[in-house]
């Protein structure tokens, strides 16, 4: 296991983009939508550093397998309980890999026609796209390692870990 992004990266750079989505929104209070489990401390750490109104939710979707590689095949775990309809909604992510999850959380929230939809994720593996997404925050953008820490398991370990290693067993 080495130390890609240390705990004081990551902080630093939630700080800004905090800052970033807060200028974007001004006078609008969005509602920041985590996707689970993943994304949990990343939401518990930006909506700290965003300084202004904001709702929060959360949805669960599962791509079959829990290994290091999903399928493509994107199912629904556990559904917002928000009303979206003609609100701003800033879907909340871990990781980008090759955007078919992203791509089906956008088509599956825009069917309740929310005012806008953004992305901000904390990783970015741009070079595993296999379907173009607009993302507009990211954190960091990351080779195509397989990452753990700071709420990305390994078969659900890792997930506690303050910092983003990369984990070659
Ligand atoms: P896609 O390929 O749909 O995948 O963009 C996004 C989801 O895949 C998982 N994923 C990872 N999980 N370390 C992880 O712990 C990784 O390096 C990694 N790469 C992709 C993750 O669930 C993400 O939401
Ligand atoms: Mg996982």
């Amino acid at each position: 296991m080495k130390v890609l992004i240390s705990e004081k990266r990551i902080a630093e750079r939630i700080k800004s983009l905090a800052q970033e989505v807060r200028a974007d929104y001004k006078d609008e209070v969005p509602i920041f939508i985590g996707i689970l489990k993943g994304s949990f401390i990343f939401m518990a750490d930006l909506v700290r550093e965003y300084r202004a109104e904001c709702e929060l939710d959360f949805m669960a979707v599962a791509s079959y397998g829990a290994g290091k590689s999903g399928t493509g095949v994107i199912r629904m775990v556990k559904d917002i309980g928000a009303n979206i309809r003609k609100r701003h909604v800033l879907v909340v992510e871990d990781i980008i890999d090759t955007g078919l999850t992203s791509n089906y959380i956008r088509q599956y929230l825009a069917l309740r026609q929310p005012k806008s939809i953004e992305f901000v994720a904390l990783l970015d593996k741009h070079k595993a796209r296999k379907i173009d997404i607009n993302i507009k925050y990211t954190g960091f953008k990351i080779p195509t390692n397989f990452v753990v820490g700071y709420g990305l398991d390994y078969g659900e370990r890792y997930r506690q870990l303050p910092y983003v290693a990369i984990c070659d067993d």
